[in-house]
């Protein structure tokens, strides 16, 4: 056989998967059921009437191609719902619907990078910007989220990664996995930076809602912003979404908006229908259930944060965002001579909980465990008294 191209093992994935299926494997050899606190998707189901307008579309027979970038109406809802971030106004030509917030990063990340450009990547961060940039040949320049910064990062620190060859930074707020939420005068500095060494910005606004203490602001508030800015954002995880798949990205930029559908048109010819009207009404709709859900994670987050700061060896800060946290188990690892992935390993088969090392999120993870805050709160008792326990025991 000939082989594979020679881009392919440079293709990175998501290893939070395959924990599941060491956990799926564990649990059907063992027996046990497993309490699972490592869940990267919303603790609820999709709100009655989104899923009302996905089957009226199926009656109504909207099944068939729509235009790549979306329909129309669901073009010019995201299209406002951008703007009241932003310091332009966006037009629904500024948008294109794609299938979920992922393919926006790979195809943004495709009309920019060339063999051995550099890309600037918040560290530990959601692994497929590395994953993309690096199936490219592009080369990513990791910036240190510090626990001690509230998991910011600093101007400084930034400017001194900044080479002839960056091209794009990259950033998420509120981030997964640290729940960081940047700051304005962040935001503003990285802004002035941008404009300096006229880079581009990929901005992951997929948690925007999910600002628990604060308000979210948008990099793309600041002007000359939104024409270096791709955002990226959509349905999963505000409106418990995530197997509609329905993402988009919103740029001031003509030519990148153009190329980020014609990478679509090449590869889904348009997002599923019904599912855009689903989109539709999910933006237009009522929000009560969005804000009740909120409301939920921030009562979740408190009582685990309380839970975790009992267990020796654990420390955690509440997050001000999105709906993870790092849990700081240095002392432990230390302690026991292990890595995070080891330790994940020995509390799944111990005390029959799953939770993901921080390393699974990039090198600068290598003191935490994360975990989300998404599952009820009995099953975040049970766990956290699980893993309480078996700590108790070792440590
Ligand atoms: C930071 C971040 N961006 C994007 C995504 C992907 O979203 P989607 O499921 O809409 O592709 C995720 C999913 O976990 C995420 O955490």
């Amino acid at each position: 056989m000939k082989p594979f191209s020679k881009r392919m093992p440079h293709l990175g994935t998501e290893n939070a998967f395959s924990v599941i299926t060491k956990a799926k494997q564990f649990e059907k050899e063992s027996g046990v059921k497993l309490v699972y606190l490592q869940i990267g998707e919303p603790g609820f189901d999709t709100p009655k009437n989104i899923n009302d307008a996905a089957k009226a579309a199926i009656d109504d027979n909207q099944t068939h191609y729509t235009p790549t970038a979306g329909i129309p109406a669901l073009r010019e809802a995201i299209a406002a719902y951008h703007t009241k971030y932003s310091a332009e106004p966006y037009e629904a030509s500024d948008t294109v619907v794609v299938p979920g917030g992922k393919p926006v990063m790979f195809y943004m990340i495709n009309a920019l990078i060339d063999e051995g450009d550099e890309v600037i990547v918040p560290n530990p961060c959601y692994p497929i910007y590395e994953s993309v940039t690096e199936y490219l040949g592009g080369k990513v320049v990791p910036i240190a989220l510090k626990e001690e910064n509230e998991f910011n990062f600093s101007a400084d620190e930034l400017e001194k990664l900044i080479t002839p060859k960056t091209k794009l930074i990259i950033l998420n707020s509120p981030q997964n996995p640290t729940g960081a939420v940047y700051t304005r005068e962040l935001l503003w500095d990285i802004a002035e930076l941008a404009k300096k060494h006229d880079l581009w910005i990929l901005s992951d606004e997929i948690y925007d809602q999910m600002v628990h203490d604060g308000e979210h602001i948008s990099i793309t508030s600041i002007e000359g912003m939104p024409e270096r800015t791709v955002v990226l954002n959509g349905c999963s995880k505000t409106y418990a979404m995530t197997g509609y798949r329905v993402g988009w990205a919103v740029t001031k930029n003509a030519q990148m908006a153009s190329y980020i559908e014609q990478f679509a048109c090449n590869d889904v010819s348009c997002v599923n229908v019904p599912a855009q009207y689903a989109a539709l009404e999910a933006l237009t709709g009522p929000q009560k259930a969005v804000k009740d859900m909120l409301k939920a994670y921030k009562k979740r987050r408190d009582l685990m944060v309380g839970l975790i700061n009992q267990i020796s060896g654990m420390r955690c800060h509440a997050p001000k965002g999105a709906f993870y946290l790092m849990v700081n188990v240095r002392q432990i690892l230390d302690k026991l001579d292990i890595d995070a992935a080891e330790l994940c390993d020995r509390i799944m088969r111990e005390a029959h909980v799953l939770v993901l090392p921080g390393t699974v999120f990039g090198k600068f993870g290598d003191d935490f465990i994360r975990l989300s805050y998404v599952s009820t709160e009995e099953q975040i008792k049970d766990g956290l008294s699980k893993i309480k326990k078996y700590i108790d025991k070792i440590y």
